[in-house]
């Protein structure tokens, strides 16, 4: 079962960036880097240029959330920068189709990310925009915060949806994760999985990389068992190539 689990550089030391990443290298599919602005969330992280060095430096494919307030200017230059995954927010951006568009016309995979309080409902029809839908589990700005259990309802719907219009997208969770919380997440149905504070803030983060993909693995495993879902990925087509 192909599973996408992207280590959050954001609680790795920030002045150590590649080293952090390339620590991850064999045990993760990909980087999650979290640029934010300031404006969008609360909280100012790295930009182009540090991605730009990034996407040279690091052996992973990088996977970027977009917690800026204006994902219409600035997707497409992460895209065009080399990113493998560029993922924007429902709640900033102006015009979801085109944007997603431009990041796919650039060449990553684009991904629409939903707040705590962004509901799926109105985004259902543009799924086929994307390839991947990020549902928050926390408020994004910052690492290490509280998992909210109640938003699980909203991955299995969107899993749901996911499967019913046969859409081959990844279906990704961010803010929380961490070996307590992952399993729910994976029964849900999320098949991607963002950790920040529990991969680099364990003594060997490529350890605790493995052992989340092993308990999301039979979490998995034992929800299809169960509801004899099918998933839309057999192998990893759609992965980073
Ligand atoms: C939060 C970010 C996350 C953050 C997750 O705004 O989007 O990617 O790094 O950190 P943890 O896994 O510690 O909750
Ligand atoms: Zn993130």
């Amino acid at each position: 079962m192909a599973l996408r689990m992207a280590p959050s550089i954001l609680a790795a030391d920030m002045s150590r960036l590649a080293e952090a990443a390339n620590r991850v290298a064999g045990a993760a599919d990909m980087i999650h880097v979290d640029v934010m602005d300031s404006h969008f969330v609360p909280n100012l992280t790295v930009g182009l240029p540090v991605v730009e060095s990034l996407v040279r430096s690091a052996e992973l494919p990088l996977d970027i959330h977009l917690g800026v307030a204006d994902p219409d200017h600035w997707a497409i230059r992460y895209a065009e920068a080399g990113a493998a995954s560029v993922t924007i927010h429902a709640e900033a951006v102006k015009a979801p189709v085109r944007t997603l568009r431009a990041i796919r016309g650039a060449g990553a995979q684009a991904g629409l990310a939903l707040n705590p309080a962004t509901p799926l409902e109105p985004y259902e029809a543009l799924l086929r925009e994307v390839d991947m839908l990020l549902v928050m589990t926390v408020e994004p700005g910052f690492g290490n915060q509280e998992f909210l259990g109640y938003l699980l309802a909203k991955v299995s719907r969107a899993r749901r949806v996911i499967d019913e219009q046969g859409l081959p997208l990844w279906l990704q969770v961010d803010g929380g994760v961490n070996l307590r919380t992952i399993e729910s997440c994976a029964a849900a149905g999320a098949d991607a999985f963002v950790a920040g504070s529990a991969v680099y803030g364990a003594e060997d983060p490529g350890a605790a990389v493995a052992a989340l993909r092993r308990t999301a693995e039979e979490a998995r495993g034992l929800a299809a068992a169960n509801f004899g879902q099918p998933t839309n990925r057999e192998g990893d087509h759609n992965g980073t190539g």
